[in-house]
């Protein structure tokens, strides 16, 4: 596996394949694997010649009172586990290269940014929209893989790459989770013993959602306590939100939008102690 921590390189090696006919995937991540990055990682080896994997701690996706500072890193375990996974390259851009001091260029989503994480999160998308473009710009990656996990993150690149007519096909992954059913991510390891044993009433809150949309003509209002009853049950738990809407545009469902929908996105960010989980499910109804 080549490591490539300069962008000129990078764009020199992407062009060299490019011209060679060698087809590219690409895994953008911030580090610090977990089997739901290798998962994808994998994924891409099946679909692409050559695997090219980003690990950027991306700055401006974080807000000024967010964990950019002690977001977990460890670059040795993470060029191990990525050369074990069949990566070809492992690009490792530094700040201070990607983002020029009279960076002025942004992309914004607008619509899909709006509610989710968009709302506690402001200017989050701005930041995972344009680092992602600018690595789309430097790879030149044919595919990109991109996790489900980050429901609202996956629409907001897919949008981006219709409206700006990128020649990148996105290829989402589903959400790779524990034992226990508590999704795998990086922050995970903020959780003390107690907070994680906690943790997995996230997915508990999403099961019992799926449980109550099997029963015919369930109110909005009764999904919602279904929802929120595995949360509340836990000391160290505290919902950020819960949103429960259209998959495909990302706006919350009223009562009558919801009893006529056929499919519901439940998603959700709570606090465990310290630490914001998210996670969703995309349900159809009466399944
Ligand atoms: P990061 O959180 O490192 O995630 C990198 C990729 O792994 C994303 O596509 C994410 O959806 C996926 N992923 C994370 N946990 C997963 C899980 N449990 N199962 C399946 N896929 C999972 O997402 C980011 O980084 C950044 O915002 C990024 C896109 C790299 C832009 O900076």
């Amino acid at each position: 596996m080549r490591i490539i921590s300069s962008v000129c390189e990078m764009a020199a090696a992407a062009l060299q394949h490019k011209r060679q006919g060698v087809t590219t995937a690409l895994v953008p991540t911030m580090g610090f694997f977990h089997a739901g990055h290798i998962a994808l990682m994998k994924k891409a080896k099946t679909i692409s010649e050559q695997v090219v994997v980003s690990l950027f701690v991306n700055p401006t996706q974080f807000g000024p009172q967010e964990d950019l500072s002690k977001y977990p890193r460890d670059l040795q375990r993470d060029t191990r586990m990525a050369e074990e996974a069949g990566v070809d390259i492992l690009f490792t851009p530094s700040a201070e290269e990607l983002y020029a001091k009279d960076f002025s260029t942004w992309v914004n989503v607008e619509g899909l940014s709006e509610h989710l994480c968009g709302q506690s999160r402001p200017g989050h998308f701005r930041g995972v929209a344009t680092v992602v473009a600018k690595l789309f710009g430097i790879v030149q990656p044919d595919k990109a893989v991109f996790g489900q996990k980050d429901f609202q993150q996956l629409a907001i690149i897919r949008r981006m790459v219709r409206d700006l007519n990128m020649p990148v096909e996105i290829v989402a992954h589903e959400t790779v989770r524990e034992p226990d059913g508590l999704a795998m991510s990086s922050r995970n390891t903020y959780l003390s013993k107690e907070e994680r044993r906690e943790a997995v009433c996230l997915y508990e809150a999403l099961c019992a959602a799926r449980a109550a949309l099997t029963q015919k003509d369930i109110s909005l209002i009764d999904l919602k306590k279904a929802v929120l009853t595995p949360i509340s049950a836990r000391t160290l738990a505290r919902v950020d939100y819960v949103f429960i809407g259209d998959p495909s545009t990302l706006q919350p469902y009223d009562e009558q939008g919801f009893q006529r929908a056929k499919e519901v996105l439940v998603a959700l960010a709570v606090w465990i102690g310290k630490t914001r989980l998210i996670d969703n499910m995309h349900i159809i109804k009466g399944h």
